[in-house]
């Protein structure tokens, strides 16, 4: 019992110290007495599942966290999804649903979470207009705290409608576009040849997510103004939507690849999957095989920076991406759920705060990754 105690607290602590985003401190046995009482008692630590002397791991005593992303095929969001179940370990039971792009189906899965008593529900919505019937259920099972993240709600009346509510998501505005914008313009003064026509000008395609989130538009718009701020002039040459998805970003870039060809100077994909798209749709054109050595190469930038973008960059052919920070999220959903259904402060322990904007968001921040720093990401999907 005593050695179960000591791997309880001793995986509190690091919990605790990772969420505090140091990393440079010690994770240790300095505040063993606080956080032990932050873990339930019966928290099965990992390796005692191992032994067989021991009780087997129980998490089925633990409270339920009703988890959910929108779909499954959403490359960002099942890393999303990792992270909880990950940060969930000895805290809650969970079991992260999918909700198939099916509203109605997603509705029905937070029922059956309510039902079975879950001390929490967080998702990402498939549509952002049902969380007022999702705040409608959490109310009526008792109050019972919502987390939404990745999705963010936009309309504050719905946010302010019901206090046991919050959100988890990356910094809004630009949501990691300036920073993409930024890594154009570092790329195209350390690299005259981005000019290919040599006309001073940037020929863009401009390749936007799904237009109904909240991302979308601001994405798509602050990458360019972040360019055209700096005094470098655009041309768009295309600028249309591939859905967040890889096979529908492809479908568009074949066209394009083969409209354009070599006057592409570069190509802004609003997150990962679609750049990775794209990377296929101008290597079935010849473009990119060699990396940053090839004869003919179109640039190309995501975000979210997924694991098997960071091979990409670190082989030159894409120029980088954004990180989106999945882990941390994960671990904020899990930290403040944990916190409201203890009766805690939604934030005790964690070196966040929310918004002022009235989102009641929590935001973690973006980082540029180019080869340079693949390392950043990777150390993301690690834990
Ligand atoms: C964005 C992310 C995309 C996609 C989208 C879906 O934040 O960058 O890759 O996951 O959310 O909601
Ligand atoms: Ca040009």
């Amino acid at each position: 019992m005593r050695k179960k105690l000591i791997s309880v607290m001793l995986t509190a602590a690091m919990t605790a110290s990772l969420l505090a985003g140091c990393g440079s401190e010690p994770a240790q046995e300095s505040q063993p007495q606080e956080t032990t009482e932050a873990a339930p008692e019966q928290a099965p630590a990992q390796e005692e599942a191992a032994q067989p002397e021991e009780a087997p791991a129980d998490n089925g005593e633990l409270p339920i966290l009703g988890a959910g992303i929108y779909s499954s095929t959403d490359n960002f969001n099942s890393y999303i999804a990792k992270a909880i179940t990950g940060a969930s370990d000895g805290v809650f039971q969970v079991n992260v649903d999918d909700g198939q792009m099916d509203q109605a189906t997603q509705l029905n899965q937070i029922d059956t979470a309510l039902a079975k008593g879950a001390a929490a529900i967080c998702v990402s919505v498939v549509d952002i207009t049902a969380a007022p019937a999702i705040i409608q259920k959490c109310q009526d099972a008792g109050n019972v705290p919502i987390i939404f993240f990745n999705k963010e709600i936009t309309d504050k009346e719905v946010v302010g409608s019901y206090d046991n509510l919050y959100q988890v998501t990356s910094t809004g505005g630009d949501y990691g576009a300036a920073i993409q914008g930024q890594m154009i313009i570092d790329y195209w003064e350390a690299h005259p040849e981005m000019d290919k026509n040599g006309d001073g000008k940037l020929q863009m395609i401009n390749v936007m997510g799904d237009p109904g989130h909240t991302a979308s538009q601001p994405r798509a718009d602050y990458v360019e103004s972040t360019i055209t701020d700096a005094g470098i002039e655009i041309e768009v040459l295309e600028r249309d939507t591939g859905m967040w998805d890889t096979a529908k970003a492809k479908e568009k870039m074949d066209a394009w690849v083969s409209k354009y060809g070599d006057e592409i100077e570069i190509v802004v994909c609003a997150n990962d999957a679609m750049a990775l798209g794209v990377l296929q749709s101008v290597e079935a054109a010849g473009f990119n095989l060699e990396g940053a050595d090839s004869e003919q190469y179109i640039p190309i930038i995501g975000i979210d920076a997924l694991p098997e973008m960071l091979e990409k960059i670190e082989s030159g052919e894409v120029i980088g991406s954004v990180l989106q920070d999945a882990s941390t999220q994960g671990k904020v959903i899990v930290a403040i759920a944990h916190n409201v259904s203890q009766g805690k402060d939604p934030l005790d322990g964690l070196d966040f705060e929310f918004d002022t904007d009235g989102s009641k968001a929590v935001r973690v921040p973006y980082a540029a990754i180019t080869a340079e720093n693949v390392d950043v990401a990777a150390a993301n999907y690690t834990e």
